[in-house]
């Protein structure tokens, strides 16, 4: 069989794997998301229900994801394609499919903000302007209908350009250099931000639980950002699993992105919560907590056009490596199961993500036609993908391994043909088998009830 001999691309080192799921797993989700759903979800206890979300439902699920990528060697469709022929198991990977195509759209547009706002930043445009000032300057920048759409072909064409180089000499190699960076950066942010004056308010805020604020509305939000975040339930980590080597170890793979993404969820609460408070900020400001918070902060700190750059820089980097994980599962579907090449698979993926991309960023603009069942595209896409497909991509897939395929496949795919110990390996299929399902499915419907 010619097809099966033809070598896949994949991963040429651990460190590499775990850096590109990281930076897939790391990004806008974390660092603007993250804060505005925290924000508005009563601070700390939305953060508690959301450690117990990555913890107990996380590591389970990537673990379940990276399994049916090894395994089948396969892209998202493919993969169910392989592992259940003749079924209807690959609706799931389609499903996928569209949910990375879908983000991707209005994950790009914010994207396209960052480079904007990297551009302001070295200009020095936020210098000495107070927060009234730099919220309409945010505003009139939305109303630029045009601009954000520019913005977002050059991030989409950036994104596409390294998913074009292929997995090992385009999304390694730059994951290993940019996420080492984003770390190091976040600390000297974090180390600031704690230092200022009135800090300790931000941070009892986002420590200290007020647990009546626990509600249906903090749990499904909970979960649709600790999905989003950890890029969960529609097959990115199906496509990288994919790539992994035979010998390398599932289980600590996804304990590693699980923990880095949750340090950099929580450096970014706390650069950005602390200094909220210092200077007066809603921490309700939604949109405007990250973009025109930090400008703010930095002006009122020594050295703070530096620090401002390297923070839009950071934004930039982090929001990179992701689009690369969900423009990649778009191509692997394409060059796989409908034999196109990289090439023209990306360009058809970036093509149509750019035309689905222009109603996205128009749809920001005041009066606006382009709404949704009241809410604009952006707010519809960002609330059907993370809220709803997401959590459905990952019941299925749970489903799919804890009763399709079942223990002995999953014990030694996670044992590398038991040349592993795995000692959660019981604990953690217990999880996927009946757990994950249940509180899934639980906490999506109180929160389409609610
Ligand atoms: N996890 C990314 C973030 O937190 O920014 C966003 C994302 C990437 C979501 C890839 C879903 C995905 F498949």
């Amino acid at each position: 069989m010619a097809e099966q001999k033809k070598k896949r691309d994949g991963f040429g080192s651990k460190i590499g794997i775990i850096a590109a799921a990281a930076g897939s797993a790391i990004g806008l989700g974390n660092i603007y998301r993250f804060p505005c759903e925290l924000g508005n979800n009563g601070g700390a206890a939305f953060l508690l229900v959301y450690l117990a979300v990555v913890i107990f439902l996380g590591i389970p699920v990537m673990l379940s994801e990276l399994f049916i990528g090894r395994r089948s060697q396969s892209n998202s469709v493919g993969a169910f394609k392989k592992l259940a022929p003749k079924t209807a198991w690959p609706i799931v990977g389609y499903m996928g499919v569209l949910c990375g195509f879908l983000i991707f759209a209005f994950y790009s547009t914010v994207s396209g903000w960052t480079l904007e706002y990297i551009v302001k930043s070295v200009a020095n445009s936020f210098q000495g302007k107070d927060m009234a000032t730099l919220e309409s300057d945010f505003a009139a920048f939305h109303n630029m209908g045009w601009r954000n759409v520019i913005w977002q072909g050059v991030f989409i064409l950036l994104t596409g350009f390294v998913v074009f180089k292929g997995v090992q000499n385009g999304i390694e190699k730059y994951a290993k250099i940019l996420m080492p960076v984003l770390l190091v950066i976040l600390v000297i942010l974090g180390i600031r931000a704690v230092t200022l004056p009135g800090a300790k308010e931000g941070l009892a805020f986002l420590f200290k639980p007020d647990f009546s604020k626990i509600n249906a509305q903090v749990l499904i939000s909970a979960l649709g950002q600790g999905f989003f975040s950890l890029s969960l339930g529609m097959g990115v980590l199906i496509t990288y699993g994919s790539y992994v080597k035979k010998s390398d170890n599932l289980t600590s793979t996804a304990f590693s992105v699980v923990l880095a993404d949750t340090v950099i969820a929580l450096l970014a609460g706390i650069v950005i919560f602390p200094a909220a408070f210092s200077f007066g900020v809603n921490p309700q400001a939604g949109m405007g907590l990250v973009f025109n918070t930090i400008p703010m902060i930095f002006n009122q700190m020594a050295g703070g056009y530096v620090f401002c750059i390297i923070f839009f820089v950071l934004l930039a980097i982090a929001a990179l490596t992701s689009t690369i994980s969900l423009l990649e599962v778009v191509v692997a579907y394409i060059t796989e199961e409908l034999h196109l090449n990289r090439r023209w698979s990306t360009v058809i993926a970036c093509v149509g993500t750019m035309l689905l991309g222009c109603f996205v960023s128009l749809s920001l603009m005041e009066n606006t036609p382009f709404t949704i069942g009241g809410r604009t595209v952006f707010d519809a896409l960002d609330f059907i993908t993370a809220n709803v497909m997401l959590p459905l991509g990952g019941i299925f897939i749970v489903v799919f391994v804890g009763w399709r395929l079942g223990k002995t496949h999953f014990f030694e795919e996670v044992t590398n043909e038991g040349k592993l110990k795995s000692p959660l390996k019981t604990v953690i299929f217990f999880i996927i088998r009946y757990l994950a399902p249940l509180a899934v499915t639980v906490i999506f419907i109180s929160g389409l009830l609610k």
